[in-house]
């Protein structure tokens, strides 16, 4: 087991799965909008007023992973048109069909693991773990949805004086759906399942760093058996192309999963439409905190510490950035802190021991920088990773763990391996909680105490999404832990839990007096 816990015997085991994942390595890939079923690609590559993005690979930028033909305004209208076409027949399509196509496209993207992690690793530079994570939670998505969509079925309300009353749930047109890079399969096929499953047609916006493991989702859509025009596909820049999509009269929702910032830009778009009001479902970003008091168990706190601020070099929203540490525990806690960093491999996603691989680009990892040298000027470095010669040619940032004064020193969101430890008093506790409610964002939390009260009382004041005690803070599981945020963090409902089919849906009731 390796020290973020994987196991890597069984991976290593699965020799015939290995050799085909880096067989696929070498593979060129293409991507280009798909408007109601047909992939422009070709056409595109050809014409000069289109703009070609050449992909290459995270860990390393000489590596050419393919090429994606980003859409234009024209393709958002021709996409946004297809898709108000398709409503009607797919609003009247049988729930149990479209959850039928669910479970298809769920059994192909287990027939597809291999390429999935192929594209993972060179796309999106995630390690063997972590794909594999990827690939699985897709698949949850669809079949969890799959199930949820019977609630979607036409319901006889509890009646009490004898008059039936049905409760009927339809699509409500087309849902714009923008997903961020960081899950380029779980998010991407997350929200587009559930506005599918829910009557929605779809227009579909990856981030452009991972539009090819995207456009691959889409052809397996295709082969499950969902028809043309009921997903429109929108490789391209936010920038681009988001306004268009976002401002468009024609859209009934939108389900949007990135940055804060990006989010307040489209909430601001979207309520100055004349058109009218839709809702808004977004899932942004945190400034998540741990809280360790003085009767945790160290070892324990450093897995989970661990787990929690640099697995998936930690570019997960629920990623952890603030560690409160109780000042009788800290400085042993801290010491076992930068000896299991120590421990941590960085380096080339594909290969077993890498436990961090690289960040998303450049951009990415030029802000991370900053912000770590900014850091190391104004507060106490606790403990910095160099970095191998394997990662000369990649976008890799050295996981690193800073000792700062308090978490207001943050501004902002550092989406990456950056860890900011304080110490409280045990007094002081009321004003941790405050401290972090005062941020305004409300993700994640992880608490680590043996004391109950302590923890109860945590748990009750902190406003956070989603809450793990005694344990890490990262990796929700479908269906299992429903996962969103409150406050900057997000609008809910929470993707993965039993409310959140309900959003992309209009509820009617019928009552016939006698
Ligand atoms: N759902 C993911 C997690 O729980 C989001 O980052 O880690």
């Amino acid at each position: 087991v390796n020290s973020l816990g994987i196991n890597v015997d069984i991976i290593s085991e699965a020799q015939p799965f290995e050799s085909q994942v880096h067989h696929l390595l070498s593979k060129q890939w293409t991507a280009g909008p798909v408007i109601n079923g047909v992939a422009l690609f070709d056409d595109l590559f050809q014409a000069n007023d289109v703009h070609i993005e050449t992909i290459t690979a995270p860990y390393d930028r000489r590596i050419q992973v393919g090429s994606v033909a980003f859409a234009s305004q024209a393709h958002v209208t021709a996409a946004i048109t297809g898709a108000e076409a398709a409503f009607p027949a797919w609003q009247q399509t049988p729930v149990t069909e479209k959850a039928a196509m669910l479970e298809k496209l769920a059994d192909l993207l287990e027939q597809h693991l291999a390429e999935f992690t192929a594209l993972c690793h060179q796309e999106a530079g995630k390690t063997i773990h972590d794909s594999i994570d990827e690939v699985r939670e897709a698949v949850d998505f669809c079949r969890y949805y799959a199930k949820q969509a019977q609630q979607l079925t036409p319901q006889t309300l509890t009646s009490f004086d004898g008059v039936t009353r049905t409760s009927t749930r339809q699509g409500r047109g087309v849902f714009v759906c923008i997903s961020p890079w960081n899950f380029p399969l779980a998010i991407f096929l997350g929200q587009i399942s559930a506005a599918l499953v829910a009557g929605n047609t779809v227009v579909a916006k990856p981030a452009e760093q991972t539009s090819l493991i995207a456009a691959r989702a889409v052809d397996l859509m295709a082969e499950a058996g969902f028809p043309a025009g009921v997903i429109q596909y929108l490789p391209g820049r936010g920038t681009d192309i988001g306004h268009a999509l976002t401002s468009h009269p024609a859209i009934a929702g939108v389900a949007f999963t990135g940055s804060t910032p990006t989010a307040q830009r489209i909430n601001i778009t979207l309520a100055s439409r004349t058109a009218k009001p839709v809702p808004f479902i977004a899932e942004t970003g945190g400034q998540n905190a741990m809280i360790v008091d003085s009767t945790a168990l160290p070892e324990q706190v450093v897995r989970d510490v661990i787990r929690s601020a640099f697995a998936s070099a930690g570019q997960r929203c629920s990623a952890l950035r603030v560690l409160f540490i109780q000042q009788d525990i800290a400085e042993r806690v801290i010491t076992l802190i930068k000896g299991a960093m120590e421990e941590l491999n960085v380096g080339l996603p594909y290969l077993h021991q890498t436990d961090v691989g690289p960040v998303i680009d450049s951009n990415a990892k030029q802000k991370l920088l900053t912000h770590i040298e900014h850091m190391s000027q104004t507060q106490r470095k606790v403990a910095q990773l160099p970095l191998s010669r394997a990662c000369a040619e990649g976008d890799f940032v050295p996981p690193t763990a800073f000792e700062i004064d308090d978490i207001s020193c943050l501004t902002q969101e550092h989406f990456g391996p950056i860890l900011h430890i304080v110490r409280f008093k045990a007094s002081e506790l009321a004003q941790v909680v405050e401290r972090i409610n005062q941020t305004g964002f409300g993700l994640t939390m992880g608490i680590h105490s043996r004391n109950e009260t302590t923890y109860r009382w945590i748990e009750q004041h902190a406003r956070v999404g989603n809450c793990y005690i005694n344990r890490d803070q990262v990796g929700a599981v479908v269906g299992v832990q429903p996962f969103g945020g409150q406050g900057l963090s997000g609008t809910g409902p929470k993707a993965g839990g039993p409310h959140y089919l309900y959003r992309f849906t209009e509820q009617h009731v019928t009552e016939q007096a006698v």
